[in-house]
């Protein structure tokens, strides 16, 4: 892939296409629609008078027409932003990615692209660009050994105003580093079970710190029960594949954050989940790949932490296993210790996503987190109250809630609080045990599972995020292949970077 940036006249790119941002409104007699009806010899007015465009958000026309002089393209593409005060710098990447997919489709090779956004700088906006451009184009199709999708555009040519040479180049390595590590992450929740076992998760993981200077480090079961870890190893008991607790470090040469203070992301990792004894029933029970995402989205922001060089130490932790039915596996009504002491009754091996973050969190404390942000596959039921457009967000600080949201706000990605509070807590209180894994059939099930985890957090700022239905897309969008969606990296990086 090749990124260039010119602050010149834009339809003099030299690339095969344009694609222009166009607002909702906006009238092809002046500015620069005005300018790009005149280059096409006319073609761009009667796409507006037929009605035929209006600037919807997502929205796409593309124009033919025969270059000449200096301008090289032969093709235009208007690409609908909405309203011009609704328009927001972080909608460049969808701009940029609904434009790259539309070309690649016609197998065209480059495209300059003018996203017209108002970010405050040009470091913010090639960034985007950079990185909708390279999501876009992730497709499903590894494991293809035919119909392979062998289209690809490879040069992006973003058009700013005035940029010094330095922000672009900026803004290109942000907009890189971002991209492709919400497609790794992608990557890891597409690979088969079979293949992404939790040992090779800990050898991803092993990879990217060799790749960016991460430190890495995975727990084997015997560290994990020296350290009283039974509530994670009674998920991973009934498996023939060993859990791991992975863990990697990013510290920075010159820490500029306040002392003492340490952020943890903590992601649940369960490379498959069968339900255990508690079986789920056969039909799409293959979509339980996708059970490590909150680990893999740990991977991926870490990845991403490691190349953008914050000046704030952060830790990743990441518990691996996977939830199998076998004669050891744990059974409902079994009792297990976790790390901080409680007992648990295990009511449902199903919710076993809790149980495995119960010691991670728990862990991340013990490493020194100060603030502890665990994201999760973890509930049906935010997807039923939630759907695939918000991730439910839930905490025991309001101002971490609120910052989280905030920072979603900028990159555009939806949060929705649920409450916590002792009357919640008390559901979880258990007959035999402290507490237990589930709570009462059919209430408050996303709910249930944080009151679960908050249990094992001592003194730490704590948010959860249930990504289960934002973590996957069931269609194609227009800037965006179906599956995996990287929810949540860029959302965890802005929280970083905003604490420097
Ligand atoms: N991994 C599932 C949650 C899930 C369900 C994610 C559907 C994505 C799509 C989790 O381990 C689970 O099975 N949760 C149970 C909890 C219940 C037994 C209390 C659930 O949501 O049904
Ligand atoms: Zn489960
Ligand atoms: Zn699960």
């Amino acid at each position: 892939m090749k990124f260039q940036a010119i602050t010149g006249n834009f339809a003099e790119a030299g690339a095969d296409a344009l694609a222009v941002a166009v607002f909702k409104g906006e009238k092809p007699t002046e500015g620069i629609l005005q300018k790009l009806d005149k280059i096409t010899g006319g073609l761009v007015a009667p796409v507006f008078k037929a009605d035929e465009f209006k600037g919807d958000v997502g929205e796409t026309a593309l124009i033919r027409f025969a270059p000449k002089g200096k301008v090289t393209a032969s093709r235009l593409l208007l690409v609908g932003v909405g309203k011009k005060d609704d328009y927001k710098p972080h909608m460049v990447s969808s701009v940029s990615g609904t434009a790259t997919r539309f070309l690649r489709k016609r197998n065209i090779k480059g495209f300059a692209l003018l996203a017209r956004s108002s970010a405050a700088n040009a470091v913010e906006e090639v960034q985007h660009a950079v990185q909708g451009f390279i999501t876009s184009q992730y497709e499903l199709d590894k494991y293809k050994t035919r119909d392979k999708n062998k289209k690809a555009v490879k040069t992006l040519v973003v058009c700013v105003d005035g940029a010094e040479p330095a922000d672009v180049k900026l803004g290109i390595a942000r907009g890189r580093a971002i991209g492709e590590s919400m497609n790794f992450t992608r990557d890891l929740s597409n690979e088969p079970p079979n293949i992404l076992t939790p040992t090779e998760m800990a050898n991803r993981a092993k990879a990217i710190a060799d790749e960016t200077g991460l430190k890495f480090e995975a727990l084997n079961e015997a560290k994990m029960a020296e350290l009283g870890m039974g509530s994670l190893l009674s998920v991973s008991i009934g498996s023939e594949q060993p859990a791991k607790l992975i863990v990697l470090k990013y510290t920075p040469e010159n820490s500029t954050g306040k002392k003492g203070e340490l952020l943890a992301l903590v992601g649940k990792g369960v490379t498959f989940d069968t339900g255990g004894i508690s079986l789920k029933p056969g039909e799409g029970m293959d979509a339980m790949k996708y059970d490590m995402t909150g680990g893999g989205t740990v991977m991926g922001t870490m990845r991403a932490i490691a190349l953008l060089k914050p000046s704030v130490p952060v830790i990743g932790i990441i518990a691996a296993v996977e939830n199998m039915p076998d004669g050891k596996a744990s059974r409902p009504s079994d009792v297990v210790t976790a790390s901080n002491g409680k007992t648990i009754e295990i009511l449902n091996t199903d919710a076993e996503g809790r149980l495995i973050l119960a010691d991670a969190v728990a862990y991340a404390e013990k490493q020194g987190a100060t603030r502890i942000v665990d994201m999760a596959t973890l509930t049906g039921a935010v997807i039923i109250a939630l759907g695939d457009v918000n991730t439910g967000i839930m905490g025991n600080d309001q101002a971490l809630v609120d910052e989280i949201i905030a920072c979603g706000k900028e990159v555009g990605e939806g949060y929705w609080q649920l409450p916590l509070g002792v009357e919640y807590s008390k559901m979880i209180k258990s007959d035999i045990a402290d507490i237990k894994n589930i709570g009462p059939r059919g209430k408050a099930g996303t709910i249930m599972g944080a009151v679960f985890i908050q249990e094992f957090v001592d003194k730490a700022k704590w948010a959860h995020l249930d990504i289960a239905g934002t973590a996957w897309c069931d269609s194609v969008k227009g800037h965006q292949a179906k599956g995996p969606t990287g929810v949540a990296i860029r959302t965890l990086l802005q929280l970083v970077e905003k604490s420097q």
